[in-house]
């Protein structure tokens, strides 16, 4: 069975709960780029309850992955400890996180953005401090337009190669040059 698969019921339960996840389509998407690169450190910024934090750690990667709610952190942990999945899950604002990090020697393969949308254009810099040569910018639902800054200043930067992915409301892809 696919780790896709295996998550249905945890999909069915977000639906049903009404928690935004990635969903299978875009998480296999996500999945096949991970296939693809082998990141070995991933920070993923809006955990929820860890649906797409076991895709992106599914491959053997660290996983690191930020959220302001204490349930939300809560949840992922247990559906962690279900799929076996060793993940640093911090409870904090991801801007304040990614700007801290940008002050250290810290690197990452690859970088989610799943979180709050008005904040993309906030912690574009300072993760592009944090990611690795030819690493990975992943950034979810940008077609809203709290994105919208974000998704234009990603097409035309002069570090990144950026692919929009038209799967429901938007992700883009960029590598760092
Ligand atoms: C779309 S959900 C994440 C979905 C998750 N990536 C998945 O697909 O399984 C967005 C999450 O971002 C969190 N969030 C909102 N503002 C945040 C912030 N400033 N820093 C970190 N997390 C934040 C919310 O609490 C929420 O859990």
């Amino acid at each position: 069975m696919t780790i896709i698969e295996q998550l249905k019921k945890l999909e069915q339960e977000s639906i049903e709960r009404k928690v935004p996840i990635i969903g299978p389509e875009k998480a296999k998407w996500i999945l096949n780029k991970i296939k693809q690169h082998k990141p070995k450190t991933i920070l993923e910024l809006g955990t929820a309850n860890g649906y797409s934090g076991i895709i992106l750690a599914s491959e053997g990667a660290t996983l690191t992955t930020v959220d302001t709610s204490p349930h939300a952190v809560q949840e992922a942990m247990k559906n962690f400890k279900e799929f076996n999945i060793t993940a640093h899950v911090i409870l904090g604002d991801g801007v304040k996180y990614v700007e801290e990090l940008a002050q250290e020697k810290i690197q990452f393969d690859m970088i989610l953005l799943d979180f709050a949308n008005k904040e993309y254009i906030k912690v574009l810099e300072p993760c592009l401090k944090i990611l690795s040569k030819k690493g990975i910018l992943i950034a979810d639902n940008i077609d809203l337009p709290g994105c919208k800054e974000f998704k234009e200043r990603i097409q035309v930067h002069p570090k990144l190669d950026t692919e929009i992915i038209t799967i429901g409301n938007g992700m883009s892809y960029s590598v760092f040059k």
